[in-house]
């Protein structure tokens, strides 16, 4: 049979192409050509098929064949393990450790017996032996694969019954049936395809690494999201060390869930007790903590505001890891309600520890940050502040109180400011605040 032939598909209007075009002649579009695998024309016989649709109940549930690997936090991110046959997406920036834990986590499987092809377009056979070698991985049951090419690793798989596959990365790996290079949105996109598709066939749990970069690389594991079972992204603090398993796609579990991990030079340890993320024990002003929650879990994150006098014309606002708009809405909530005149300030919002919050609990700890800086008022460490702030200045409970507490008093923390007084069987100071200008009052 004659090889089929690549096309370029605009991804903007569907226009197709059988070369490479910078500009769409139908839609106008820029760089929107990307090339495909043409669809199998439609043969009549296929347009008459007789499909018979099955009725619920006489179908027969799918028992989800799970491996735990044993690292916990990690286990939680996925629901409880690898489910079989299923493709994880593991995506991060370089170098936050995403080789370090495939490896572990094929030296654990590895370990038990089970069949594993690591398979990198990346580092040499050697390389991934010294990090083994570091990690302390012995195991003759993982096989190592030094390839850029698609078709090897699956012949590969195909020929050695391979249990499991993992691809470091996806950018770096290609199928010789595109002639596009690695790395582009046509490859890692087909790669993907392929692989999952193997892994529905034959039952082979993938794990394919993807590389994202500060700048949203086009090509990066976005674009591969829903053909995947499982996306896992890895964020953290390099300076710190602190790595965070974030899921954001799971057809086997939770979605949203975290885990928790330091980089160390045996590889990622555990830090199954949360911890406080990115704190000092000093208690300059501006520095508040707040329990903020990542899935079902609470985390203990440090917020760092600076007030000074604006130079320029305009003043600043600057946040790190939180909304600007919502900064500068709880910014003007502070100055029209709570009488704090901060037009002539520059303000600064920084989350410590390089987390991303992303709910409205901490509000509160917010304004509080602010108006430390602004008095130049340290607050105590052993102070939590949560609670939504409203435009009108009152503020209002969130949900998972008692979780938030709970993690805060396992820091130490003896005060909490809240939007009510609750009832909580751990040793705590209530203050609660009604709105923003009682809580100026009491604070
Ligand atoms: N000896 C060591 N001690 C402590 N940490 C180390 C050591 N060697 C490497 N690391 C950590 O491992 C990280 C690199 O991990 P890894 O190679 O798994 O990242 P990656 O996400 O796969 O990167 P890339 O995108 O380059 O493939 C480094 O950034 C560093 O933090
Ligand atoms: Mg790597």
């Amino acid at each position: 049979m004659a090889k089929k032939k690549s096309v370029y598909i605009c991804q903007s209007c569907g226009s197709v192409s059988p070369k490479w075009i910078g500009k769409c002649p139908e839609c106008g579009a820029w760089s929107s050509y990307v090339e495909e695998m043409p669809q199998d024309e439609i043969t009549s016989s296929a347009k008459i098929r007789d499909v018979q649709p099955l009725l619920l109940g006489s179908i027969r549930g799918l028992e989800v064949d799970r491996t735990v690997t044993g690292i916990g936090e990690l286990d939680q991110v996925l629901g409880g393990g690898f489910v079989k046959g299923s493709v994880v997406l593991v995506g991060g920036e370089p170098g936050i450790g995403k080789s370090t834990i495939m490896l572990q986590v094929a030296g654990i499987l590895g370990t038990r017996g089970a069949k594993i092809l690591y398979a990198s377009g990346e580092e040499s056979p050697s390389q991934i032996k010294m990090r083994a070698e570091r990690l302390g991985i012995e195991t003759d049951k993982l096989s190592i694969l030094a390839t850029n090419s698609l078709e090897d690793i699956l012949t590969a798989a195909d020929r050695d019954k391979f249990e499991y596959i993992v691809a470091d990365s996806v950018q770096t790996i290609a199928s010789e049936e595109l002639s596009s290079a690695p790395g582009t949105v046509g490859q890692v996109k087909h790669v993907t395809y392929r692989m999952v598709e193997a892994a529905k066939q034959k039952g082979i749990t993938t794990l394919i690494v993807g590389q994202v970069t500060k700048d949203g690389y086009i090509a990066g594991p976005k674009v591969l999201e829903h053909l995947v079972d499982t996306v896992l992204y890895f964020e953290g603090d390099y300076s710190r060390g602190i790595r965070i398993l974030r899921s954001v796609k799971n057809r086997f579990g939770p979605t949203n869930e975290v885990g928790l991990f330091e980089m160390s030079s045996q590889g990622l340890l555990e830090c199954p007790d949360g911890g406080l993320l990115g704190s000092t024990k000093s208690d300059a002003p501006g520095k508040v903590l707040v329990p903020v929650m990542e899935g079902t879990r609470a985390f203990l994150v440090e917020l760092q505001s600076l007030v000074t006098p604006t130079y320029f014309q305009f003043s600043r606002r600057n946040a790190n890891g939180f909304d600007t708009n919502r900064l500068n809405m709880l910014i003007a909530v502070l100055d029209k309600k709570g009488g704090l005149n901060l037009g002539a300030s520059d303000i600064y919002l920084n989350i410590a520890g390089g987390i991303k919050i992303t709910e409205t609990s901490a509000d509160l700890a917010v304004c509080a940050a602010i108006v430390s800086s602004f008095r130049e008022k340290p607050v105590r460490t052993d102070t939590v502040f949560i609670g939504e702030v409203g435009l009108t200045g009152e503020t209002r409970n969130v949900a998972n109180i008692k979780n938030r507490l709970t993690e805060a008093v396992k820091f130490g923390i003896k005060r909490a400011y809240l939007p009510e007084k609750i009832d909580f069987d751990g040793k705590l100071d209530i203050i609660p605040v009604k709105n923003i200008s009682d809580f100026l009052d009491k604070f």
